[in-house]
């Protein structure tokens, strides 16, 4: 049977040649926001892999919005200048579409690359370290910077800089938009009620708390060309006792819906001190994707250790989601879904400078990665052109 996972998936005009999506993965390694050689190495490589999509990073849409210093940011000219360059280098030698995940950090803005952590999450200001905003005035825990309160001014300041930042993703050639409203940053703060403790109408009941995060979203895909998809990365579960629960993730997914949002990724957790962790399995959020999708019709992409061919076929293919984002698999192994689709019996395009170990032609792959290759496939042995 042909593979689901290497089927094509339409998302507005942008034709995802299959359902393998890389993750957005923060590096930590712009200055000032501007991303760096090593941002050419990273994506060069994920633009080569034979995924449907590729999206860049977590992307601060202004800089207190950064998590870190190093992070990567769309609010400045230079940051512009340095991702359309990224991106028509990128064009010169693949044809993936290319998106970029916006993002603002709220209340975990200004802390520590990862590798910095041993050190704690607060960075002084002499230390490159700045006041922080979220929906209210609480820290995520001790040792974290107490945010401003975001007042109107703040609220209307911020979603025009989701809207510049919309624009400027434009301008660089990005072919879509996934806006992060996952893992405890601004916009997750203000759906949970463990972080949005406001009286206003941006706090207090669900559709209270949905609401700033949904006129970012609306305000966005009202200056992102109509043929350009945007997707939100939503939270499945807080695992936080009185925290987000599935059900209030599909609320929030029928919402983003309406207002024309074409996937939403639901992820979980990070909002607040104190998680319960459910089992970390393989797979163990595609139950979230898979109510979503069922509840609310919504195309939906899942993530969280997935790292087989043949799981990701399955979830595609027994319709729990439409799309499946890997990861740490696709970072220890930028080939995964060369590898996957041959695992799966398919084949797909490589570049024609790679060719030769590819399995068409080279028989060492059969062993290398225990497949059966086809008939007058593995043909090549001795390479004798140089
Ligand atoms: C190094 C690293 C950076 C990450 N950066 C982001 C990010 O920028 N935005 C985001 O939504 N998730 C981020 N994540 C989470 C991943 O996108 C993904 O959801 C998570 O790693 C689970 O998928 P996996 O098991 O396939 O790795 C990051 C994870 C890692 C390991």
């Amino acid at each position: 049977m042909a593979s689901q996972l290497f089927t094509p998936i339409q998302l507005r005009d942008l034709t995802l040649k299959n359902r393998v999506v890389i993750s957005p993965l923060c590096q930590y390694s712009a200055v000032d926001g501007v991303a760096s050689p090593w941002h050419w190495q990273h994506a060069g490589s994920f633009a080569l892999s034979g995924a449907g999509l590729c999206i860049l990073e977590a992307t601060a849409v202004s800089p207190q919005g950064r998590i870190s210093p190093q992070c990567l940011g769309l609010y400045s000219d230079a940051n512009e200048v340095a991702l359309t360059k990224l991106i028509s280098d990128i064009r010169d030698f693949s044809k993936m579409p290319m998106g970029i995940q916006l993002d603002h950090a709220g209340r975990k803005a200004a802390t520590r690359p990862t590798w910095e952590l041993f050190k704690g999450p607060y960075i002084p200001e002499a230390e490159g370290g700045w006041d922080v905003e979220g929906p209210s005035a609480e820290a995520f825990t001790e040792g974290w910077r107490t945010p401003k309160m975001l007042d109107d001014a703040g609220l209307t300041r911020v979603r025009d800089d989701f809207v510049e930042a919309t624009r400027r993703a434009d301008r660089c050639g990005f072919d879509m938009i996934e806006l992060h409203a996952a893992h405890g940053y601004l916009l997750h703060e203000f759906c949970s009620p463990l972080t949005n403790h406001r009286d206003d109408r941006y706090g207090g009941s669900l559709q209270n708390r949905l609401r700033f995060p949904l006129e970012v979203a609306q305000a966005m895909r009202d200056v992102f060309p109509k043929g350009k998809p945007i997707g939100v990365r939503i939270t499945g579960e807080d695992w936080v006792e009185g925290g987000l629960t599935l059900d209030d993730c599909v609320v929030f997914a029928a919402a983003l819906k309406e207002i024309g949002v074409d996937y939403v990724t639901p992820s979980a957790g990070n909002v607040a001190p104190g998680m319960k962790l459910p089992k970390v399995v393989p797979g163990y959020m595609v139950h979230f994707a898979e109510k979503v999708k069922r509840e609310t019709g919504i195309t939906t992409m899942t993530v969280g250790m997935i790292y087989e061919a043949k799981q990701a076929e399955e979830i595609v293919a027994s319709g729990k989601a439409d799309m499946v984002a890997i990861g740490r698999a696709i970072m220890d192994n930028p080939r995964w879904p060369w590898h996957a689709a041959t695992a799966l019996g398919e084949r797909i395009d490589t570049p024609v400078q790679y060719a030769r170990s590819s399995p068409q032609h080279w028989p060492a792959y059969a062993a290398i990665h225990g497949v059966t290759l086809r008939e007058g496939e593995g043909v090549m042995g001795h390479a004798t052109r140089e």
